[in-house]
């Protein structure tokens, strides 16, 4: 049975595309999705593939994603927590309380932006952090699953 890869998106990305395109690019979330399964595809891994406004909900799909991790079934966890990154500890407590090998993602350069985008809540629980390098950063973030 394939290992997994969990790509989970927070707050406003489901508007990828139309969302400040000088800052996040004219590719859609569908893009992305696609891109993740190429990616996916490329190292026989299963993709799940999830989006949410509601910070609760990336806290169950992280739950989720524990429980595979548990079974011996996760291969890791690319999140871009969107806004969430600045200001969830739940998000945080949720990584430390599964254990689940992640990657924090952003396609935007968080560190040439605002100053409050400077601080992620997130980092000190994550593996390994890419920002950035637009959405190709998420495929790159699976071959790093791949590999590891
Ligand atoms: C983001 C950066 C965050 O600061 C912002 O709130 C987002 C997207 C990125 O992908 O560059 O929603 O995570």
């Amino acid at each position: 049975m394939p290992r997994t890869v969990h790509v989970l998106n927070g707050p406003n990305l489901n508007l990828l595309g139309t969302r400040e395109p000088q800052v996040y690019g004219a590719q859609t979330l569908a893009d992305v999705q696609q891109l993740c399964e190429r990616a996916c595809e490329r190292h026989g891994l299963r993709l799940v593939f999830q989006q949410s406004n509601h910070e609760g909900a990336l806290v169950d799909a992280i739950h989720e994603a524990g429980r595979e991790h548990a079974a011996g079934q996760l291969a890791g966890v690319v999140l871009n927590a969107g806004a969430y990154t600045h200001t969830s500890v739940a998000l945080l407590d949720a990584i430390k309380g599964t254990g689940v090998p992640l990657i924090e993602l952003h396609i935007s350069n968080v560190f040439a932006r605002e100053a409050f985008r400077h601080r992620s809540w997130i980092s000190p629980a994550a593996r390994a952090v890419i920002c950035g390098l637009g959405v190709a950063g998420y495929a790159l973030a699976i071959d790093a699953i791949a590999a590891w």
